[in-house]
């Protein structure tokens, strides 16, 4: 398994992958140009970067996204991780602990001071994924919806 940074050619598959982890689907065709030119700006901007696990030359099995956010009190960056998704088929298999170790050297290189992430109180699986990998349940996490 290849894991490597996600590139333009991609971006139809990180769209297919968002959705299996339940974002909203675009309801028009003008949604799916934005949603790809989102996509790109992510893998092109400095300050983030999508990962991919890749089983052979076609199969894309898992995506991990990361923003390096500055904090006020801190003088290195905050590496966050807005999403996490392993297929289906592949999980339990160790691609999602894999694609956790990419981010965690990636920080190191970075010199980031911590890694953070959410995960909605009904993921009560990947709670205990995120717990076996050594991460803390730190805080309560609050949205308000605007829309
Ligand atoms: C959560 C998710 C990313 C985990 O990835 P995965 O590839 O299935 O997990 P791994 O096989 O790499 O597991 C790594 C370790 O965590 C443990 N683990 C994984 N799920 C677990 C569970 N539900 N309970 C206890 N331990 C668990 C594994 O046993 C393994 O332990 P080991 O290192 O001792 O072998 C994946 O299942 C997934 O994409 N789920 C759906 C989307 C999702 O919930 N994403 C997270 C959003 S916050």
């Amino acid at each position: 398994m290849d894991i490597r940074e996600a590139s333009g050619k991609d971006i139809p598959i990180i769209l297919g992958l968002l959705y299996e982890l339940g974002r909203p689907k675009p309801q028009k065709d003008s949604d799916i140009e934005s949603f790809r030119k989102l996509i790109k700006k992510y893998i092109t901007d400095s300050d983030k970067k999508i990962i991919l696990a890749q089983l052979d030359d076609t199969e894309i099995i898992a995506m991990v996204s990361i923003i390096f956010l500055p904090r006020l009190n801190q003088n290195s960056l905050e590496l966050y991780i807005p999403e996490l998704i392993v297929r289906d088929k592949f999980q339990n298999q160790g691609v999602g602990k894999k694609l956790i170790n990419s981010c965690i050297s990636i920080g190191k290189e970075k010199k980031c001071h911590r890694i953070r992430l959410e995960s909605g109180n009904q993921r009560k699986e990947s709670h205990k994924f995120y717990k076996k990998l050594g991460f803390e349940q730190s805080g309560l996490s609050f949205t308000k919806n605007l829309n």
